[in-house]
């Protein structure tokens, strides 16, 4: 789909736009049902009082009550949608089944990421992957289509089924209408957004850091991992890094639930993912809280950092 003008796109929605790509139909309906969840949820963000609900998930991180209602909410629509057998949850301890047996898909959730931020106000996101295989065994072909939703002043979704990367923002008529087709970065940005504490990084990392910074580039990091990966799509370049620690070397972010789906979304943008060494979606899981260190943006930056991290350059 070129050349798609912009007075054109208003009129372009998801369901249209998933039809006019050719994709197959189930998993067309299944985009769009996961879609409209992104409704549900930002009602229940608007509707919160933003406090803490006081227990911790399983991975001893603070929940909110938000995060287990936006995990039920994907669930439960799931379950109506015919087309999931197992669903696995940065909330829950172990996959569970959601269809009758013998359905196509298995969906991955990081319901509401980014969550402690809701009481700031600033942007969070659903972060979606959608597989064919096994989520621990199916290798790079398992993951098959890849989305996440933005609640900040608009609610955004960028979705890819393998057919490039686009961007909706849902309307006041509550329909998803494309904003931004075919989403392509320039081979370098100009931004980086990097987490961990500086005191815990090694220090290949501080030199590429360090390079970076001799080069221009602006630090935009919000603490909510949706939206600074949004920004690095939206702004066509740039690299967000959640490096190797000190003390936890596989960073901090989780690799089924975070890592994957965004790394799916910016090769499809033309971008690269690595934890600084090799491609994120080359990486088999062994288990589903399995975390990893990222590199993730336009080439440009993503090679700096392999080039670094690999000792072929030094301090500058
Ligand atoms: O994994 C949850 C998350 O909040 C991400 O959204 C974000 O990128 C990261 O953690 C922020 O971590 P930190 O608070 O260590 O900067």
């Amino acid at each position: 789909m070129e050349n798609i003008s912009d007075a054109t796109k208003q009129f372009i929605d998801l369901r249209r736009h998933m039809w006019m790509a050719g994709i197959e139909v189930d998993l067309r309906r299944l985009i769009w049902q996961i879609a409209v969840t992104g409704k549900y949820i930002s009602s229940k963000i608007q509707e919160s009082n933003r406090k803490l609900a006081g227990f911790e998930n399983i991975y001893g991180e603070e929940q909110l009550a938000l995060d287990r209602s936006s995990d039920e909410i994907i669930k439960r629509q799931l379950e109506f949608s015919g087309f999931v057998n197992q669903y696995a949850s940065e909330e829950r301890e172990s996959i569970i089944q959601v269809g009758k047996g013998g359905e196509k898909y298995i969906v991955t959730a990081d319901p509401l990421d980014g969550s402690s931020l809701v009481d700031t106000n600033l942007a969070i996101g659903t972060i979606i992957g959608i597989h064919r295989e096994s989520i621990l065994t199916g290798g790079d072909k398992s993951l098959i289509a890849a989305m996440y939703i933005t609640y900040g002043p608009l609610i955004t979704m960028i979705y890819s089924a393998g057919n490039g990367t686009h961007e909706f923002v849902l309307n006041r008529e509550g329909e998803y209408v494309l904003s931004e087709e075919s989403i392509i970065l320039k081979e370098r940005g100009n931004i980086y957004s990097i987490g961990g504490l500086r005191k815990d990084w090694a220090q290949k990392h501080h030199d590429y850091i360090r390079c970076l910074e001799s080069e221009g580039y602006k630090l935009r990091y919000s603490g909510g991992f949706v939206p600074d990966i949004n920004q690095i799509l939206i702004k066509r370049g740039g690299v967000f890094t959640y490096p190797a620690l000190k003390g936890n070397p596989n960073g901090k972010l989780r690799l089924i639930f975070e890592l994957q789906p965004m790394a799916f979304l910016m090769e499809q943008a033309g971008g690269m993912a690595t934890d600084g060494r090799k491609s994120i979606l080359s990486i088999e899981p062994k288990t589903l809280d399995q975390r990893c260190p990222i590199y993730i943006g336009s080439k440009y930056e993503v090679e700096k950092a392999k080039a670094f991290l690999d000792g072929n350059k030094t301090a500058i």
